[in-house]
């Protein structure tokens, strides 16, 4: 199979929602990153969506909702809370996690009484699940480790052999993926950060935390996805903290040492200190726009496979604001590897 791309028009949408009814699998545009989209209630369909991904079974998928009737569907007992968040930041980046009815099956919550839902902020999404008349259950659509997709040709790239269509709707505006919410807990928990940040869900709800995943411990994890590494190129990445000339120091000693040894390295730096290194260093944005950054990040870490490197050093971010979920991906790319300079 060699997945065709559809332009994001009427005849695009419908024959996408077609497919979708008919139990294939079909990839997406979002404003955080594509999705990789399933009719919610049909299993096989969601069973092929982990297949094609390569996803271990044991992490569920996100329903995206385009209708307060559809999270009804999904949903028992919706907290008063979420109502509170829905109205506040919907359609846009944030999941809620929730109490599932008995008929969203088990292949859609990968086993748990839970759900994950969201309705996303992009025309051609809302007008997929309208066409489909149907929530659509859907992860990243990416290939499970590598980084989210934020194009239609990096979902090819991943994905092109193993699903039928794909709809182009150019680049994604946020570009990495939603805040997820577990409002199942007494204390909601931020289970995975985003652009809506802690402060800002803190500003309509009383208590919320960040959720803190201890691979030790004898406790279930709340969200599957924390396990896996994720996000990451091939290439080996390390995160530089510390003072601005300390970090501009220590890259440029890892990036000569690695030349000497016949390496091929690269630089992911900001605007403001791109004048320290070669011109092909990748430039994320400026260190004051952290968004900027959300948005070109999992297209730089996909940059650094596409020209081949073997090694990427990348300056850390201020962790305010939506610095913190940058920082948070930034990081499980790099598999936790970070060098104070
Ligand atoms: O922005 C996004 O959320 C994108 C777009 C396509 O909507 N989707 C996305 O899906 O990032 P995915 O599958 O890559 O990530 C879903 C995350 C995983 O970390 C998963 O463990 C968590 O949501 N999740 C899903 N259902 C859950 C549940 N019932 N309880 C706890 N965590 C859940
Ligand atoms: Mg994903």
């Amino acid at each position: 199979m060699v997945a065709q791309i559809l332009t994001a028009g009427k005849r695009g949408i419908h024959s996408a929602a077609q497919a979708i009814g008919y139990g294939e699998i079909v990839a997406f545009p979002t404003e955080t990153v594509y999705g990789l989209g399933a009719d919610v209630l049909n299993r096989e369909a969601l069973l092929k969506i982990f297949k094609a991904k390569g996803r271990p079974a044991d992490n569920p998928l996100i329903a995206h909702v385009n209708s307060y009737d559809m999270v009804q569907r999904l949903v028992q007992n919706i907290p008063a809370d979420a109502v509170r968040l829905m109205e506040a930041f919907w359609p846009g980046p944030l999941t809620l996690v929730m109490q599932k009815r008995p008929e969203v099956p088990y292949e859609m919550t990968a086993g748990l009484d839970t759900i994950a839902v969201r309705m996303p902020a992009h025309p051609v999404a809302l007008a997929l699940i309208e066409a489909c008349g149907q929530p659509i259950a859907a992860p990243s659509a990416n290939r499970s480790g590598l980084p989210s997709p934020t194009t239609a040709q990096d979902v090819f790239s991943d994905l092109g052999d193993e699903i039928p269509y794909i709809i182009d709707g150019g680049p994604c505006s946020v570009g990495i993926e939603s805040t997820v919410l577990d409002m199942t807990s007494l204390r909601p928990l931020i289970l995975r950060p985003g652009i809506i940040t802690i402060e800002m869900i803190r500003n309509c709800i009383r208590s919320v935390s960040n959720y803190e995943y201890h691979p030790q411990s004898d406790e279930p994890v709340k969200s599957p996805g924390v396990k896996y590494r994720h996000y990451a190129p091939k290439a080996k990445l390390v995160i530089v903290s510390g003072s601005e000339g300390g970090v501009t120091r220590k890259i440029l000693d890892l990036v000569s040492k690695d030349i000497d040894r016949g390496l091929r390295p690269v630089i992911l730096c900001y605007e403001e200190s791109r004048r320290h290194y070669g011109a092909d260093s990748i430039v994320l944005g400026s260190k004051y726009r952290p968004e900027t950054v959300a948005r070109n990040l999992y297209w730089a870490l996909r940059e650094v496979d596409r020209r081949g490197m073997d090694t990427a050093y990348a300056e850390a971010l201020s962790q305010k604001g939506a610095g913190a979920a940058v920082m948070n991906r930034m990081l499980r790319a790099a598999g936790g590897h970070i060098e104070e300079a």
